[in-house]
C-alpha cells in the first residue's frame, strides 16, 4: 500500500507527522478523516509552479465539489488560488470562510433562479453559463447596471477515457454546449453584444480521472481553433478554462501523469499552439479537485467484527458507504492497511464492508491484512475527493469528524451528533 505525505511507519505503527494512529483515534474517535494539510499546501505549490508561463496569465481554481468545508477554503484563499462552486450552498460556505467573492467561478449544467439571485446579490466573479435558457434566465435578473463576468461552458466531444459517470464532454452530455452545434455561436454572440454580460471566455472540463495527455491535448487543440473562430467572427476571448480531471493514484493499476513533468508540458503545449494559430487570450486557467486533495486525505476506521459467509470473509468497519460510497456509485478501487500493526503478516484475504442496509455498501473486495484483532484501525489513503462531500446520513449514520494534521492535531469538521440527525425534523 502506497502512503503519502506526512506519514511514517515507527515501530510497526502509522503516524502522521508525529502523532500515531492509535492515539488519533483515542482523541477523536473513529470514523476520522485526517486531512495532511502539508501534504495539501505542497500539491498546491507544484501545480502552481508547473503550471507557469511567462507570456500569458495562468489560473488555478480548486474544484470545490471535491472536498468543501470552511477550514479547506480558507486554505485555498490564502494559497491565493479561485474557486469553483455548483450550488447556493457551495458559494455560501465559500463566503463563510472570508473568500474574495471575485474569486469564485459559479458553475452548473441547472443553476436554479434563486441561485443566480444570489450570485448577483454576492458579486459573484463568474458566472460559466451551460445553456441558452440560463443565459436569458441571468439577462432578466440583472438589473440594467450590473456588468457580470461570463464565460460559456462547451462541450467539444472528446471521449476521455474514464468512468462513464465521470466523463463530461461527450457529445450527449448534460454539460455545456456542443461546438459543433451552430445555436452555440448564436449564444456566444448574444452574450458579448448583451451590455449587462461581459464575456469573458470559453470553459470545458472533459471529464475526471483521465490519465492520458492526448486527451488534454486535443482538448487545447479544440478549445483554442473554437476561439480563432470567434476572433474571426470578431468575438475576443481573453480566457480559455481548460477544467480539471487529472487522474490520480488510488491502486496500483492507476498509471498517473507525473504533474511535476506533465503540467509544464501541458503550458508550453498551450503557449504553442496559440503562437502556431495565431490567437492571443490573456490567461489561461485549470480547474483540478481531485489532483488537489485527495492524496492528503485518509479515513481512520476501527475494524469491528469479522464474518465468515461461503469463502467470504468479511471484516466490518465502523464507517460506510455514507463517508465513502465511490465504491458502490463507480465500483472504484482502494487500498487499506491495519494502521496499528503495518508490517504484520497478510494472512487473511479480507472483504472490508460497512454497516448499512445495503449489499453494495463493500469499500474494499479480496484484500490481504493481518488476522483481526480487537482494536484494529483500518487506515484507507486517498479518499480526499469526492467521498466526504458526497456523504450522506443513509441508515442515520453520523458524518464522521475531520482533523488537519500539521505540528499538532486539531479538529476542523465537527463528529455530527444524534441530534444533528433530527435537528430539522418538525414533529
Ligand atoms: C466543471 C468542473 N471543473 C472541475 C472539476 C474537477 O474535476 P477533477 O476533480 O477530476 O479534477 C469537475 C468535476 O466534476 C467539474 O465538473
Amino acid at each position: 500500500m502506497k502512503l503519502f505525505g506526512n506519514t511514517k511507519v515507527v515501530n510497526n505503527e502509522i503516524y502522521f507527522n508525529g502523532i500515531s494512529v492509535t492515539e488519533l483515534s483515542k482523541r477523536f474517535g473513529t470514523p476520522l478523516y485526517i486531512l495532511d494539510e502539508k501534504n495539501f499546501i505542497n500539491q498546491i505549490n507544484l501545480f502552481k509552479e508547473n503550471f507557469a508561463s511567462d507570456v500569458l496569465e495562468t489560473k488555478l481554481i480548486y474544484a470545490s465539489k471535491s472536498l468543501l468545508n470552511l477550514y479547506i477554503a480558507k486554505i485555498i484563499y490564502n494559497e491565493n488560488l479561485y474557486i469553483d462552486a455548483v450550488s447556493v450552498g457551495e458559494v455560501f460556505t465559500i463566503l463563510k470562510s472570508g473568500f474574495d467573492p471575485s474569486r469564485i467561478y459559479f458553475h452548473g449544467n441547472n443553476k436554479l433562479k434563486e441561485e443566480l439571485e444570489y450570485a448577483i446579490k454576492e458579486k459573484v466573479g463568474t458566472i460559466v453559463i451551460d445553456n441558452k435558457s440560463e443565459a436569458y434566465l441571468l439577462d432578466k435578473l440583472l438589473s440594467d447596471d450590473d456588468i457580470q463576468d461570463v464565460m460559456i461552458r462547451l462541450n467539444p466531444g472528446i471521449e476521455a477515457h474514464t468512468h462513464e459517470f465521470i466523463t463530461t464532454a461527450k457529445s450527449d452530455s448534460k454539460f455545456g454546449m456542443s461546438i459543433y452545434e451552430k445555436e452555440t455561436l448564436n449564444l456566444i454572440k448574444y452574450l458579448s453584444e448583451n451590455k449587462k454580460f461581459n464575456f469573458k471566455g470559453i470553459h470545458s472540463h472533459i471529464g475526471s480521472q483521465i490519465f492520458e495527455k492526448s486527451s488534454f491535448f486535443k482538448e487545447i487543440e479544440s478549445l483554442c481553433d473554437y476561439a480563432l473562430n470567434l476572433k474571426n467572427l470578431g468575438i475576443q476571448v481573453r480566457e480559455i478554462n481548460l477544467g480539471g480531471g487529472f487522474g490520480v493514484y488510488y491502486t496500483q493499476n492507476d498509471r498517473p501523469l507525473d504533474l511535476k513533468v506533465f503540467l509544464k508540458e501541458y503550458i508550453k503545449y498551450f503557449e504553442e499552439y496559440i503562437l502556431k494559430i495565431g490567437l492571443d487570450v490573456e490567461s489561461v486557467a485549470i480547474e483540478p479537485g481531485r489532483a488537489l486533495i485527495n492524496q492528503s486525505v485518509y479515513a481512520l476506521y476501527k475494524a469491528c467484527l469479522e464474518k465468515k459467509c461461503g469463502e467470504r470473509n468479511y471484516l466490518f468497519i465502523d464507517g460506510s458507504m455514507c463517508d465513502n460510497i465511490r465504491p458502490a456509485l463507480y465500483g472504484a478501487k482502494y487500498e487499506a492497511c491495519v494502521a496499528n500493526r503495518f508490517n504484520d503478516s497478510k494472512e487473511e484475504l479480507y472483504t472490508i464492508a460497512g454497516k448499512c442496509c445495503e449489499s453494495g455498501d463493500v469499500l474494499i473486495k479480496d484484500i490481504e491484512l493481518p488476522k483481526h484483532q480487537e482494536g484494529d484501525l483500518v487506515l484507507v489513503p486517498s479518499v480526499g475527493a469526492y467521498t466526504y462531500s458526497m456523504s450522506s446520513n443513509y441508515n442515520k449514520n453520523l458524518r464522521p469528524a475531520m482533523i488537519s494534521v500539521n505540528e499538532d492535531a486539531k479538529v476542523i469538521v465537527n463528529r455530527e451528533t444524534l441530534e444533528d440527525l433530527i435537528k430539522n425534523d418538525l414533529f
